[in-house]
């Protein structure tokens, strides 16, 4: 019987430390054998946001435990693994280079394939994890760095509908978290105090709600929460605030999800699409039940990688491993980090004022 390839995933792109083993099965899902995350938040949050010097120290300290945690936890040795797959970008560069000089060092010394992998193309095939999912898909990518709308054709195939022209959507959450006083990262809390509050009390901006197709800015809303907060009395303000920053988010998605519906519509020849919704800000109960809703109307089936996969994690790291190292697309081992590295290399960059929409 063929041996069933075993992937090692490695992560380390921004404030998580993470390893993952993944095996090759004969069932519509790969075997998750473990996903270890080691998150730095309490390094970070007295500075209110990711300090790249800190986060690359930890990287250091921790990628060798955290990788030897992962194999324990799968009951697997070195010698079994059968590739290694590791972020090579987006991301701070200091913390890429120390999951990726990790790996390369495993790589020769195993004398096994290394494969790096694009981190967004992680988070888009991360359903692949618990769903027998085929391309082609839309996808939603809503986490602290990135925010887009990607129709996902095929492994590497990838075209951007629509991204944020300005603030990621986790990065809205964390500044209005610290705005109303919450420590980083302030997503999760942004929910709690938001299911407190009148959703109806404030009036919040939606900017290009009526142009720029499916793009997405989240800048101007900072700044009337940053107008709001200085009027705050108590804390049922603070919920109000909360969760009329919430409602507008949710608003601002319904009404872009639709137009991505559309251009995607034109984009598949299926008459029932997937509809993936995934990052960190996915795991929001709220945005996930408006775009279901949204998705069942539109004839969308919509998928939510578990709450575990939605953030920065290596088993997706190990998943898109695992399909390249099906299709033998390895990697050279002088591949150098691309802090900017983009899944639809056409996309121009749409980023600060200027920017025509
Ligand atoms: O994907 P992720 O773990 O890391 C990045 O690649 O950025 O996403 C982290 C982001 C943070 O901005 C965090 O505040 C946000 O996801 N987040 C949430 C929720 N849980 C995490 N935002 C809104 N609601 C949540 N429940
Ligand atoms: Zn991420």
């Amino acid at each position: 019987m063929k041996k069933k390839a075993l992937i090692l995933g490695i992560e380390s792109s921004c404030d998580e430390t993470a390893a993952s083993i993944l095996e090759e099965s004969n069932e519509s899902v790969p075997n998750l054998l473990s996903n270890i995350v080691s998150s730095q938040e309490e390094i970070h949050k007295k500075f209110g946001g990711v300090v790249p010097e800190l986060a690359a120290r930890s990287h250091i300290d921790k990628i060798d435990l955290i990788v030897d945690k992962a194999l324990k936890k799968s009951g697997k040795k070195l010698s079994d693994i059968d590739a290694i797959a590791v972020t090579g970008g987006p991301g701070l560069i200091v913390c890429l280079s120390v999951g990726l000089n990790f790996a390369k060092t495993l790589a020769m010394t195993l004398k096994k394939p290394l494969i790096v992998v694009n981190h967004l193309e992680g988070h888009a095939l991360s359903p692949k994890l618990v769903t027998d999912l085929k391309f082609p898909y839309l996808l939603l990518l809503i986490s602290g760095g990135h925010s887009q709308y990607l129709a996902v054709k095929n492994l590497g195939k990838y075209k951007r509908l629509g991204t944020t022209i300005d603030d990621a959507l986790g990065e809205a959450f964390d500044k209005t978290a610290k705005l109303l006083g919450i420590k980083f990262p302030g997503g999760p809390f942004i929910e709690k105090l938001a299911a407190k509050g009148n959703k109806n009390k404030y009036d919040l901006p939606k900017p290009i709600i009526n142009k720029g197709g499916c793009n997405l800015s989240f800048a101007g809303l900072k700044t009337a929460i940053l107008k709001i907060s200085k009027t705050i009395k108590n804390d049922q303000d603070r919920y109000d605030l909360a969760a009329s920053f919430q409602k507008t988010i949710e608003e601002i998605l319904v009404k872009k999800t639709k137009i991505a519906f559309d251009q995607f519509k034109k984009i598949s020849n299926k008459k029932k699409n997937f509809f993936v919704i995934a990052g960190g800000v996915a795991a929001n109960s709220n945005i996930r039940k408006n775009l279901e809703k949204l998705s069942f109307n539109e004839n969308f089936i919509p998928i939510f990688p578990p709450h575990n996969l939605c953030g920065d994690n290596a088993a997706m790291i190990a998943m898109v491993g695992l399909e390249k190292f099906k299709l033998k697309k390895f990697s050279k081992l002088n591949h150098p980090a691309l802090p900017r590295w983009q899944l639809d290399e056409k996309a121009t960059f749409l980023k600060g004022a200027g920017v025509k929409l």
